[in-house]
């Protein structure tokens, strides 16, 4: 009983952190501003996704005629295209309305499709049909030549807005840059998540929430990771969570009405709470499978830690993680947030050395026994705490700072409190190193760590005796009894170990060349870009040393995960 009172208070809670009452004028406003916390973050965001749709033209000349079109169901604030490239580029625009109800009507008046089979599923995901009576292709073409043109809507439209820079051009902007501190923030400047690809994650989340919304009105999907903590860069992965116990979207400014006494009846819960949320993944990834438009490859992972599904989407591009259980991923992606809030050198920082990594292979895209890129922000994060004059605060100073509005727990018990309010925190450095000494200081401090007897706490920001034999420990500042690169094998700490000090050396010396002449430094490569001369090691190695355990998100089994898709495909469930 009192375990079903603590689960009860605790949704009330996870509840209370979702009723966040947006407005769409305070959503925008919060956006707009210059630094939104990460509620005024995710819920302008939510908005921003729930006033608008993603319709597929034939090509961004489609444009004009669009705009027409989908003005009748109200005023159009911004429009942004973007490719989806295979054999042929699909087209797609995203276009926003200045409130949520324009958009849904314009989602409601979608009508179903005579000429296509499927059945007509109520999504921000739409295609533009030629007007009637036009030959030719059947999205509506290039209208160039219409009396439309004339509209001065170019201005509204970012073209191609999911295009990044390739690696030539990147390359060739490093190079040409005027120092190290400079190649860094380009290089952030030029890889990181852009305003479209956060846009088109939180649409991906809506529609999740949208498509079931009927059956279950207090569903919220939520993204988080490096979607929303402002270390994703372009093209990262969508982690979401879904929650049927949260509440729904946007709501009014609550209008003092009493709550309701009808309450809905509802199905007694399975005892073991992982094998329900295992049987509700199940079943919700052939829904996924069968009916949501741009779904596809779905996969289950349900023997993982955190069960997952994982999918692609076609019209987004997009690859997607979704866990019904891992809320407390969820906090941390909010204090990674914070973090990065907290000084403007810490994602640019992170960027590098996450680029790096992956330049000498110690990261790589498909889990296994190397370090994730999440193990590897929470060393850079360890390290601006420890400095001696440190430009992060221990997540302990964040917990103290906490007020009664910041207490979160999540259902299964985890404490997620801390303060939100940097402002409260009062945490001012007086560190004023440049982003070039940073990162050669993380190198020469990872160089010496003593990762063979020391475990990394970032709740403390300080070393702690290491409590067992994993080859590295990072306490999960959140589920203190885990350990975020349990993963890590003793051979890939090694590696690690081995390439911070190649890169220390390699820095140095950059540094003590630093009085390159422009000149020379346009023709050869320099400063950052000799730290990522390992073209050969950044291939995708095989897995074939992979040893799972069944511990964190991204231990995932690699035949299992084989196995469960080619039963997604078939249909089977992963316990079939
Ligand atoms: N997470 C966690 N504990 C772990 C692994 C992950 O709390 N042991 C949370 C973190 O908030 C992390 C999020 O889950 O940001 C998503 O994990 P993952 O996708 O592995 O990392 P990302 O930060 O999203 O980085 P990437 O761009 O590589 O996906
Ligand atoms: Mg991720």
């Amino acid at each position: 009983m009192n375990n079903l009172m603590r689960r009860a208070q605790n949704v009330q809670l996870w509840r209370k952190y979702c009723v966040k009452q947006y407005t769409t004028e305070a959503a925008s406003a919060s956006l707009s501003r210059g630094k939104p916390n990460y509620d005024e973050f995710i819920g302008g965001r939510q908005v921003q996704a729930q006033r608008s749709i993603v319709v597929q033209v034939s090509s961004e000349k489609s444009y004009s005629e669009l705009y027409n079109y989908c003005s009748r169901f109200g005023s159009i604030v911004g429009a942004h295209h973007y490719c989806v490239r295979h054999d042929d580029d699909l087209h797609y625009i995203l276009l926003e309305y200045s409130t949520v109800n324009e958009a849904a009507a314009a989602i409601d008046s979608g009508a179903a499709n005579g000429d296509l089979s499927g059945v007509p599923v109520r999504s921000p995901f739409l295609w533009f049909k030629a007007a009637p009576g036009r030959r030719g292709p059947k999205l509506a073409a290039n209208t160039n030549n219409n009396n439309n043109s004339q509209l001065p809507l170019s201005d509204l439209l970012s073209v191609d807005g999911t295009r990044q820079l390739d690696q030539a051009s990147l390359l060739s902007q490093l190079r040409c840059a005027a120092s190290i501190e400079q190649q860094v923030q380009l290089l952030h400047e030029h890889t990181q998540l852009n305003d479209l690809g956060v846009r088109m994650r939180f649409l991906a989340a809506l529609q999740v929430q949208q498509a079931i919304s009927g059956m279950f009105p207090a569903a919220q999907a939520h993204p988080f990771g490096s979607s929303v903590n402002g270390f994703g860069r372009m093209g990262c992965d969508l982690d979401l969570i879904l929650r049927f116990d949260g509440e729904t979207g946007v709501r009014k400014e609550s209008d003092g009405e009493p709550p309701s006494r009808l309450i809905y009846h509802t199905k007694e819960n399975l005892s073991n709470g992982r094998s329900q949320t295992q049987r509700h993944m199940e079943c919700f990834g052939d829904m996924l499978h069968l009916f949501l438009p741009g779904v596809c490859h779905v996969r289950r992972i349900l023997q993982a830690r955190v069960p997952i599904i994982k999918y692609h989407h076609e019209h987004l591009n997009l690859e997607v993680d979704l866990s019904m259980s891992n809320l407390s991923g969820f906090y941390m992606s909010e204090l990674l947030y914070m973090f990065g809030q907290i000084d403007q050198r810490v994602r640019p920082l992170t960027f590098s050395i996450r680029r790096w990594a992956q330049a000498c292979g110690l990261t790589n895209p498909s889990p296994g026994r190397w370090i994730s890129n999440f193990s590897l922000t929470c060393l850079v994060m360890y390290f601006l705490q420890q400095l001696r004059q440190p430009i992060l605060p221990t997540i302990g100073a964040l917990v103290k700072a906490a007020e009664a509005k910041d207490v979160r727990v999540t259902e299964d018990g985890i404490n997620c409190t801390f303060g939100r309010d940097l402002e409260r925190v009062g945490f001012q450095s007086r560190n004023t190193s440049s982003l070039s000494e940073l990162l050669l200081q993380f190198f020469e401090f990872y160089s010496q760590f003593d990762f063979h007897n020391r475990a990394i706490s970032l709740n403390e920001g300080r070393q702690l005796a290491k409590p067992d034999h994993s080859a590295m420990y990072i306490v999960n500042p959140l589920e203190q009894l885990l350990n975020v690169s349990k993963n890590v094998s003793l051979e890939e700490c090694e590696r690690l170990r081995i390439e911070v000090r190649n890169a220390a050396w390699i820095l140095e010396s950059e540094v003590e060349n630093s009085t390159l002449q422009e000149s020379e430094r346009q023709d050869e490569s320099w400063g950052l870009l000799n730290l990522f001369k390992h073209p050969e090691k950044a291939v995708i190695r095989p897995n074939m040393f992979f040893k799972p355990r069944m511990v964190e998100v991204s231990d995932l089994f690699e035949e299992k995960q084989h196995q469960q898709q080619q039963q997604s495909t078939t249909g089977l469930s992963s316990d079939g």
